[in-house]
């Protein structure tokens, strides 16, 4: 069984999801849901559904990232994961962390990459005229949403479109991505995931 630990930084619906999955014959079992902010909505949660929860405030490290990774290594390691999946985790994890748990990070990121890495991305893409926006699950790599694409999920973009109903209607599909790309990575299969909704009429 693979042991699973969650980072995030806000309300956690993406962790919520991951961990009401890795149940039943699941590969993978949520062993610990971390966040970078102690006032994290997803703290609470988690601890609702029963999964051990822990805080490692970035503030605590002022314009010390280094310090800030050599805390995040030592809880995470107490709970000895298999697996890290950042789930709306909000900070930039450097070389260091990323080569100490290089092949184990996942990351959801709320864009068709390698189209829009980086902040913003839904009113990127309306701004593009772009008419499919979505997500991808990739691993975590030195390159700052860069690693291999594990999974996608597409969705139209409708006229009228803002960056605040794109991104609801991207989340929906996040829900559905992040925890079948979790379920086959933890069973050690690598093979992207593609995803399309039933595609309301997209702009023409
Ligand atoms: C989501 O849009 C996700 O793509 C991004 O953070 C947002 C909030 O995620 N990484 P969550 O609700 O905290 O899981």
């Amino acid at each position: 069984m693979r042991r699973c630990a969650v980072l995030i930084s806000g309300g956690g619906s993406n962790m919520m999801t991951l961990v009401r999955d890795m149940t039943g014959d699941h590969p993978a079992r949520p062993v610990l849901v971390l966040s970078n902010r102690p006032d994290a909505g997803g703290l609470k949660k988690a601890a609702e559904l029963g999964v051990p929860t822990a805080v490692v405030d970035h503030r605590d490290f002022p314009r010390d990232r280094e310090a800030f990774e050599t805390k995040l290594n030592s809880v995470l390691e107490k709970a000895n994961p298999d697996i890290i999946c950042l789930a709306g985790f909000m900070r930039v994890l450097t070389p260091v962390f990323v080569d100490r748990w290089a092949g184990r990070i996942l990351n959801i990121h709320p864009s068709l990459l390698p189209k829009y890495p980086g902040l913003n991305t839904h009113a990127r893409a309306i701004e593009a005229g772009d008419r499919e926006a979505g997500c991808s699950v990739h691993e975590v790599t030195d390159v700052l949403d860069g690693g291999p694409i594990l999974g996608q999920a597409r969705v139209p973009v409708l006229a009228g479109d803002t960056p605040e109903t794109l991104a609801s209607r991207v989340l929906i599909e996040e829900h559905r991505l992040y925890p079948a790309v979790l379920r086959r990575f933890a069973a050690g299969d690598r093979t992207p995931i593609v995803l399309s909704t039933t595609s309301e009429s997209p702009i023409n």
